[in-house]
């Protein structure tokens, strides 16, 4: 199967049929609470359609944030946040992305990030690298002292704030992390016991391609589970110090 190409054109349909909406009071409609107990918005469930639809054919396992796990008995599991920062999207916020990610049995094999503002495609290939539109992107080193970080905390690991130089909170945790991995922030942690692999596997592949540390609170390189309603905190840093530090914080 020619992942790059069901990447994106998936993500080249769901954005034909969400930007319409972007902005819009429709978008945030609530329509339920979703497997792993968010609320589904209405833009949640056009996109998902879409991505549902387009994955059918193939006969692999999907694992989708709103509808959670699809078993159609295959090797192939892919992973699917049709739309990553929904309330960005609703309140008119562009800063959101379609995130895709393929595993074969527990093995990645194939990661996307389609952000929509920029109309950029990020991709990792497992053991080859990360990818901005087709050219290879690197992580950034962290000047001390001049660090950029984006910080889910929920009110712990305050004292990290005062370590670093910005803060940038940007609501879409998949963006932040081709933002980590294109090097324009240091670091993406969320330990608030809350992101789900829906929200990170492709993000955190394309960011380990590109030469990011993740693990998880203790410093554990992180595992994904491959399940829509697992929660997890996740720390991606460009650097060890970096990490240490956060460590130290938490
Ligand atoms: C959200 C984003 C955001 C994170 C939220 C998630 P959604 O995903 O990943 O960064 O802080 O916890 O729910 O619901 O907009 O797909
Ligand atoms: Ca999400
Ligand atoms: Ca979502």
């Amino acid at each position: 199967i020619p992942w790059n190409e069901v990447a994106l054109e998936t993500a080249r349909e769901v954005e034909k049929e969400v930007m319409p909406l972007f902005g819009t009071s429709k978008a945030g409609e609530t329509m339920g609470e979703n497997v792993s107990g968010d609320v589904t918005k209405y833009v949640d469930k056009v996109a998902e359609d879409v991505v549902l639809s387009r994955l059918q054919p193939l006969g692999v396992n999907v694992v989708s944030e709103e509808i959670g796990f699809i078993d159609n008995g295959s090797d192939y599991t892919v992973i699917v946040d049709p739309i990553d920062g929904s309330y960005n999207f609703a309140a008119g916020i562009p800063i959101f992305a379609f995130s895709f990610a393929v595993f074969k049995g527990r093995k990645p094999i194939y990661g996307a990030i389609y952000e929509f503002a920029t109309k950029t495609f990020y991709e990792a290939l497992p053991g080859e690298g990360a990818y901005m539109d087709g050219k290879p992107v690197k992580v950034g080193k962290p000047e001390r002292g001049k660090e950029a970080l984006s910080f889910y905390t929920r009110g712990r690991c305050l004292g990290l704030i005062e370590r670093v130089k910005r803060v940038r909170v940007l609501g879409a945790i998949a963006v932040e992390l081709t933002y980590l991995a294109k090097g324009a922030l240091d670091g993406v942690l969320d330990i608030r016991n809350y992101v789900r692999t829906t929200d990170i596997a492709a993000g955190v592949l394309i960011a380990r391609e590109a030469g990011a540390i993740v693990t998880d609170e203790r410093g554990k390189e992180l595992e994904l589970r491959l399940d829509a309603t697992s929660k997890t905190n996740v720390i991606a840093v460009n650097d060890r110090y970096l990490l240490d530090m956060i460590l130290e914080e938490l």
